[in-house]
């Protein structure tokens, strides 16, 4: 039976370390981290993601701003704002929450972030010194998940990876930093998706399964060898008459029959999820300590 990785403690024991570390800075007269974050239009999920980035820093006692921009706003008015907080000296880091409404244009924006700013790692400045493995501001989720192998002393060295999907955010990331030479990592990756033929020949051989696809209980008992170590990033919201609320939420995992096969399995809620604020918090708290660009 499978070990769950609880990543709901391990983002709140990080969390902890953090307001330690702010402590000392607030005793010894530092500056106090500053994070801010960009939330444009109402979309609901965006809404609840962004609301807990807020209250975490108020928790652990960072400073933080909250730009709440309209549903209508031109890409030229949003870079308006990110000019604005690029040259804010009392701004550490900062994100712009995604999805952005349909009519902008992602990329421009992710390219007017100041890179020395970007804690969420989107820019295509860091995602290059990722890959070449340079100090840098790693995205979120991948962050987390490299936090929790590492944490739960998981072996990956020369171990077969398969990550399934290919986002910008999740799995293409995932992939390169799995490959690379540094603990946790050294692994054998392959990276599949939509256009994989026989997935199940790639799954069945992997000691690590990283699934990041958004298809509800997609990696299912057939697929996977005993042993295996399967990382679920997937969070699909299925109405349920279980649950008070009239939902649940499922991940990319058929949880039940592939725990009794696995040696570590993250849960969906409580596993990875959690661990992209305690992410953004180690990433906002380097970028006021310079840690990354002198
Ligand atoms: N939307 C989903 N995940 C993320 C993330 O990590 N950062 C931002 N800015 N938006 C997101």
């Amino acid at each position: 039976m499978a070990q769950i990785i609880d990543g709901k403690l391990i983002s709140l024991q990080i969390q902890e370390e953090i307001a330690a570390e702010v402590k000392t800075i607030k005793a010894n007269n530092g500056k106090i981290p500053h994070l801010a974050a960009i939330l444009v239009g109402n979309d609901g999920a965006s809404e609840t993601y962004v609301g807990a980035k807020v209250k975490a820093c108020e928790k652990i006692g960072f400073k933080s701003t909250l730009v709440r921009l309209s549903e209508t706003t031109t890409d030229q008015e949003l870079i308006y704002f990110i000019e604005g907080l690029n040259a804010d000296a009392d701004i550490d880091g900062y994100i712009v929450q995604l999805p952005l409404p349909k009519h902008m244009d992602e990329q421009k924006i992710m390219e007017a972030i100041a890179p020395q700013k970007d804690v969420d790692g989107f820019h295509p400045q860091n995602i290059g010194r990722m890959a070449l493995n340079l100090p840098t501001y790693l995205p979120a989720t991948p962050y987390g998940i490299m936090q929790l192998l590492e944490r739960y002393k998981i072996e990956t060295v020369g171990k077969n990876c398969v990550v399934i999907g290919r986002s910008h955010i999740v799995g293409s990331p995932m992939s390169i930093l799995m490959a690379r030479n540094t603990n946790p990592g050294n692994c054998t990756v392959t990276m599949c998706h939509s256009r994989t033929a026989n997935l199940k020949e790639f799954t069945l051989k992997a000691d690590i399964i990283i699934v990041a696809l958004g298809k509800a209980e997609f990696l299912t008992a057939d697929m996977v060898k005993d042993g295996v170590v399967v990382i679920d990033v997937g969070i699909t919201r299925v109405a349920s008459s279980e649950t008070k609320s009239g939902f649940k939420l499922l991940g990319d995992v058929k949880y039940d029959e592939v725990a009794e096969k696995s040696s570590f399995i993250t849960p969906v809620p409580g596993g990875v999820g959690p661990m992209t604020i305690a992410s953004l918090l180690m990433n906002t708290l380097k970028a006021s300590k310079k840690e990354i660009y002198k």
